[in-house]
């Protein structure tokens, strides 16, 4: 009797710790803020008081060619991406964006991923992040032809970039389309995005 009473403490925290771990996980992979977890799985970044997402999403950030600084920054916007808010305009020629965040760290990190990142496709130093959408491929080889415009806002940050050839334009038609559905929807947009171009790709 207490043998299986025994055993069936055993089980019932089996099953427990399983389920935690499947609530930590989901957590991690949805940036959700809220419920009866929050707080105990809310892992939040050294510096700041932001989400980190865990060790796992600064770990899918790690490029062929990105430093720590880079790929932190990264994992923190995916993590907090409902902190973000966005507006892009279509050009005929290109486009305009405004991406904001109430919260001053956020929108600092997100300036200085802008900024560093733009200067990476003007070098053409491509971060090579597993993750990444090809598109930035479009945009590292049509570099010569976008010029680029950014100015901070109080809150975040603005960018235009204009084109002559209708290819880079529409790679910056996408692109920004691309970071609009990942500031609305993190990391699902790029696990929906990876999976619909099938393995390898
Ligand atoms: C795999 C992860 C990512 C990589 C490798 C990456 C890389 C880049 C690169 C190379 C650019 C410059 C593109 C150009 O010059 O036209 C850029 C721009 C930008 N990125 Fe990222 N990025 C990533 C994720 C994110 C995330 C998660 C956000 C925000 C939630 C974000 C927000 C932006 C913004 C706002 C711009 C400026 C262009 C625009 O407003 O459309 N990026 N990124």
């Amino acid at each position: 009797m207490k043998n299986k009473l025994t055993a069936k403490i055993a089980l019932v925290s089996g099953v427990l710790v399983i389920a935690l771990s499947a609530v930590v996980y989901a957590q991690s992979q949805s940036g959700m803020r809220q419920g009866p977890m929050h707080g105990m799985m809310n892992h939040q970044d050294s510096d700041t008081s932001l989400r980190t997402g865990g060790q796992g999403m600064q770990r899918m950030m790690q490029g062929t060619d990105t430093t720590q600084a880079e790929e932190r920054e990264l994992a923190l916007l995916f993590a907090n991406h409902q902190l973000l808010s966005r507006n892009v305009t279509h050009l005929p020629n290109g486009i305009e964006t405004l991406t904001e965040s109430d919260n001053p760290e956020l929108a600092a990190i997100l300036i200085s991923h802008v900024v560093g990142m733009i200067n990476r496709a003007d070098t053409g130093r491509d971060p090579g992040v597993v993750i990444q959408s090809p598109t930035l491929d479009d945009l590292f080889q049509n570099r010569g032809d976008i010029q680029t415009h950014i100015e901070t806002t109080t809150n975040g940050i603005k960018v235009v970039q204009t084109a002559s050839d209708p290819n880079s334009v529409k790679a910056l038609h996408t692109h920004a389309d691309e970071v609009t559905d990942m500031v609305e929807r993190g990391m699902m947009s790029v696990h929906e995005a990876m999976m619909s171009r099938g393995p390898g790709h």
